[in-house]
């Protein structure tokens, strides 16, 4: 009964990951947003074909949902190579990561996403192959142990991580390209759920667009999430297309307020300040009371909260500002400390 149940969840995150695959964007210029970014890779990706060579290793982070992966596959669309994606916390030695590289072909891409979880011995075995595109690998055990040197085929390492803090800086230098992906502003995630919408063969109004942008915490995942969740309102109701009273109808049924945030971006904030009297107080503090996970919570909660300036990150912790006592409707008493005191 058990393998069953996890079968079926299984198979439903399956259908969910394949509609995800036909919403990703497979060429640079389909890539929504990030113009910067774009502007860069395009020339560093010309520059690396012009000379017939490996792109430069590349490190991206951001939040979750803002196109890190999405991103990878079009580099290496764009450079015509074939790409191997893998997860840092699932490779679990050494022998594993060997046979990893050892099978790439010349020019091609490795993707390792989570790389800030990557075991300490994967990580440092990783420096002379992203440098010299060699592999130590140790064979016996004891006073008799040897290592050989393996030539690896030349390849671009990307890797991605949600938080670029967490990598030791001995692995951050060593890729010569680094991309910040930043939260997408409503225009651009627009753009992108209008674009969804014409693939998922779905027709939607410009400012029922526009709505689900501005609740979609600036992450294009979470606003084709959003899309997918309104479309079925729309067709509950037997509607031809997604017009806006629709679209706040799903999304107020749906418990998302009109600045994108649920019932866990609240209960953070109201831990902080019925708990803590607004703060200044610790991650775990927080993650202990509120019974949310504190790596959930600093990267998939926090960074669109810092972004709105509900919360504020100091030295002695995390404090809440004004503007999430209003949205909140809570009175700020005078115990409860603004981001100007913390600086004062
Ligand atoms: N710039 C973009 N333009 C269009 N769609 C995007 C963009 N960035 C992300 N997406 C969509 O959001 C989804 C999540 O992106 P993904 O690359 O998996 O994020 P990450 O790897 O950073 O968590 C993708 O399936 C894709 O459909
Ligand atoms: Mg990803």
């Amino acid at each position: 009964m058990k393998e069953e149940d996890s079968r079926i969840i299984s198979a439903a995150k399956l259908t969910e990951d394949e509609q995800d695959n036909i919403l990703r964007p497979l060429k640079l210029e389909d890539f929504i947003g990030q113009d910067d970014i774009k502007s860069n890779l395009n020339v560093f990706i010309q520059a690396a074909l012009n000379r017939g060579e490996a792109l430069d290793h590349i490190l991206l982070y951001g939040p979750p949902g803002l196109g890190k992966t999405t991103l990878s596959q079009i580099i290496a669309n764009e450079l015509g190579v074939e790409i191997k994606k893998v997860s840092g916390p699932a490779l679990s030695n050494l022998g594993e990561l060997a046979s990893i590289l050892t099978s790439l072909s010349e020019n091609s891409v490795l993707f390792i996403d989570e790389i800030h979880r990557l075991n300490a011995t994967l990580e440092e075995a990783l420096y002379p192959v992203m440098e010299d595109f060699k592999f130590d690998m140790f064979i016996g055990k004891g006073p008799s142990a040897r290592s050989i040197r393996m030539s690896i085929p030349k390849f671009t390492l990307i890797g991605a991580t949600t938080k670029a803090g967490n990598i030791a800086s001995p692995l951050r230098d060593r890729f010569g390209i680094d991309f910040r992906l930043n939260i997408y502003n409503h225009d651009d995630l627009a753009t992108i759920i209008r674009r969804s919408a014409k693939i998922l063969k779905i027709k939607i109004d410009d400012d029922a667009a526009i709505e689900i942008a501005k609740r979609a915490r600036g992450t294009p995942r979470i606003a084709n999430r959003l899309l997918k969740r309104v479309r079925d309102f729309a067709s509950y109701k037997k509607l031809d297309k997604i017009n806006l009273d629709i679209t706040i109808y799903a999304l107020e049924q749906l418990n998302i307020d009109f600045l994108g945030l649920d019932h866990v971006d609240k209960n953070i904030l109201k831990t902080i300040i019925e708990k803590f009297e607004g703060g200044p107080v610790g991650l775990d503090s927080i993650a202990a009371s509120s019974g949310e996970e504190a790596r959930t919570i600093e990267e998939v909660y926090e960074p669109y909260l810092l972004q709105l300036g509900f919360i504020a990150r100091t030295p002695r912790g995390r404090v809440c500002l004004k503007k999430a006592y209003d949205h909140l409707g809570i009175k700020q008493g005078p115990e409860n400390p603004t981001l100007f005191d913390w600086l004062k």
